[in-house]
């Protein structure tokens, strides 16, 4: 497994002098610039390859999936992708925690893609449900940790910034979630906590679920039905701008 990685960081070494170019001094119609918009309402696979297209400033491959499960988001894709996950029945290449990554070494990746649990079991019930089991969200998410999950976003930060390149891209998708009729809100940690662990965070994109997340738990709730998640762009630099 420790030889995949450093095969394929040995492979990404020389890719690097190999880094899109941004064209310079071209007037502005013969530019080759394409916005991006901060609403997506296609596949998370669809919108990585949108983000692989825009903010890289080096090569974006090889990836590090940190939270691979069945890889849906890979789906199609012809990306370098190295995946990890704690639960070896998804049969990761790298099994393993992504607050360890244990024998992952520094700087050898262009891009660590983040997509954690959002909830786990939660009061009473502590029964590991199909759902939960399915998106590997059986880790402790109890009154201790304030009901959520961002407990595990410091540890697993000081990781993806040592095994990223300078100026590698984190791509982490946080959804928030209500508890007891509280709205919880994981992406404003998850910015905070990445800009404490160093990295610059760039962007924000609201992607869109077709359907809400609905329970019949929850008929008397006066909050709006989360019908998106966010995807945080995050460079390891000081800065969004080459
Ligand atoms: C929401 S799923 C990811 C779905 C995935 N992006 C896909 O497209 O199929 C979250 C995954 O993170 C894994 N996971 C949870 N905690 C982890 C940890 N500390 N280290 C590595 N993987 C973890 C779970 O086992 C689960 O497979």
């Amino acid at each position: 497994m420790k030889q995949t990685v450093l095969a394929l960081t040995e492979m990404a070494a020389t890719d690097v002098t190999s880094a899109r170019k941004k064209p310079k001094h071209l007037p502005a119609s013969k530019t080759t610039y394409a916005p991006l918009s901060s609403v997506w309402e296609g596949t998370d696979g669809e919108l990585l390859e949108a983000i692989f297209r825009f903010y890289p400033t080096i090569d974006p491959e090889p990836i590090l999936d940190s939270t691979y499960n069945t890889g849906r988001i890979w789906k199609g894709s012809s990306r370098q992708v190295v995946s990890m996950d704690i639960d070896r029945g998804y049969k990761p290449m790298i099994v393993g925690d992504n607050r360890k990554m244990a024998g992952v070494p520094n700087a050898s990746f262009g891009t660590v893609v983040y997509d954690p649990p959002h909830v786990g079991p939660q009061g009473r019930d502590k029964s590991r449900k199909k759902f939960d089991v399915d998106f590997g969200a059986t880790v402790e998410c109890g009154k201790d940790h304030n009901w959520n999950l961002s407990y595990l976003y410091p540890p697993f930060l000081k990781q993806a910034k040592r095994v990223l390149k300078p100026e590698g891209l984190l791509l982490a998708k946080i959804t928030d979630m209500v508890n007891n009729h509280r709205s919880k809100w994981p992406h404003c940690d998850f910015i905070r906590m990445a800009e404490d662990a160093g990295f610059t965070v760039c962007d924000l994109i609201v992607k869109i679920r077709n359907g809400p997340m609905v329970s019949s738990k929850w008929e008397t709730a006066h909050h709006a039905r989360k019908r998106h998640c966010f995807w945080i762009v995050c460079r390891n630099n000081d800065s969004c701008e080459r």
